[in-house]
């Protein structure tokens, strides 16, 4: 027997104000057309006054919560990631430690922007092995409205606000046995040198501002799914387990393109890749999550299914893990 973590319940939420293509197209210089082209994304929800990454984060929490079946007082360690954090400190997830009622335990935030719930969901992965805690609450939330240029079209088109998370629990498994459930593998990886193509122009220590995002898209695009089909290579060659009998694949949500282009790459057929960038645009940490959730309660993704998640960001970071659910 060996402990794995696994994953118990999802919740996700969205800002109540959703934006269509039509209506950006009435801030910057754009199109519905380009945006559908060039991204898949056709919609975004937008958080409006008194709607942050923590009331998001909360949010999408206690459905996990729900979800799982567990009380928030059972929670003994939360990992947030985040960019949008509520404050420069303390950390959003202590936020949401206390408005769940889990006071006591471990709650920290983790920053690997777009790829920040794979960062988180190991971190936590890894606390529960070594006994930490039982039960982990993994978070993705942002408002990355609230850093966008908004004058900028290159960009402000393709982001929106949103929250995933996920209820993760300590438990014995048989690992010899292929349909034990938890995380089986995971491979993170970033590389600092490529800070120029993907990065916010401000912060605590340098301009005391919180700046805007500012991006390279066209080369942030041809390092993601090289990036991408590297690690999640990688990830199958540490389970020995093969593209085919994946069920589902999780990606980050940034742009079809690149979840197509990563796909074929594997030779993984795009039925099996679930996509919400077209419903939500890119919410970095949220992504994944909110992916996740938005599949498992439409009834794609069912108990016994081995789903890869998948993320690529900032930094750049970018990570593969692979769980049965
Ligand atoms: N509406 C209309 N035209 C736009 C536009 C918009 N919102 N944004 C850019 N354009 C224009 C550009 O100015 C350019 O015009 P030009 O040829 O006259 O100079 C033209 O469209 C093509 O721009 P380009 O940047 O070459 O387009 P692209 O095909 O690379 O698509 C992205 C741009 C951003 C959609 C694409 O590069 C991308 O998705 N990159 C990855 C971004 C990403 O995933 N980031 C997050 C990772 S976590």
């Amino acid at each position: 027997m060996t402990i794995r973590s696994v994953i118990k319940g999802s919740g996700s939420a969205l800002p109540k104000r959703a934006v269509a293509n039509a209506e950006m197209a009435q801030m910057v210089d754009t199109t519905d057309e380009w945006i559908v082209e060039r991204t898949g994304i056709r919609n975004r929800h937008i958080a409006g006054e008194g709607e942050t990454t923590a009331t998001l984060a909360i949010e999408a929490s206690r459905k996990a919560l729900e979800a799982a079946g567990i009380d928030g007082a059972d929670v003994g360690l939360i990992v947030l990631a985040t960019a949008t954090p509520d404050q420069t400190f303390p950390a959003t997830a202590t936020q949401v430690q206390h408005a769940l009622g889990c006071n006591g335990g471990i709650a920290f935030d983790v920053a690997a922007v777009c790829s920040g719930f794979l960062y988180a969901l190991s971190v936590a992965d890894s606390m529960l092995k070594t006994g930490m805690a039982k039960t982990a609450l993994v978070i993705g939330a942002e408002t990355f409205s609230r850093i966008l240029d908004w004058e900028d079209r290159t960009t402000c088109v393709l982001f929106g606000d949103g929250a995933g998370a996920v209820v993760l629990q300590a438990q014995d498994v048989d690992e010899s046995d292929p349909n034990a459930p938890g995380i089986i593998a995971t491979r993170l990886h970033a590389d600092g040198k490529h800070n120029e193509l993907l990065y916010v122009d401000g912060g605590p220590s340098t301009t005391g501002t919180v700046g805007k995002l500012r991006m390279r898209g066209k080369e942030v695009f041809r390092h993601a799914v090289t990036n991408l089909s590297d690690v999640l290579r990688e990830v199958l060659a540490d389970t020995g387990i093969q593209a085919a009998d994946i069920d589902w694949v999780v990606p980050h949500q940034a742009n079809a393109r690149i979840l197509d282009a990563t796909a074929r790459k594997l030779g993984l057929p795009e039925e099996k890749v679930i996509v919400t960038v077209d419903r939500h645009a890119n919410t970095s940490a949220a992504s994944v999550p909110l992916a996740y959730d938005t599949a498992v309660r439409d009834g794609r993704i069912k108990p016994g299914d081995l789903v890869m998640f998948e993320a690529m960001g900032g930094g750049f970071t970018w990570g593969a893990s692979l769980a049965r659910v």
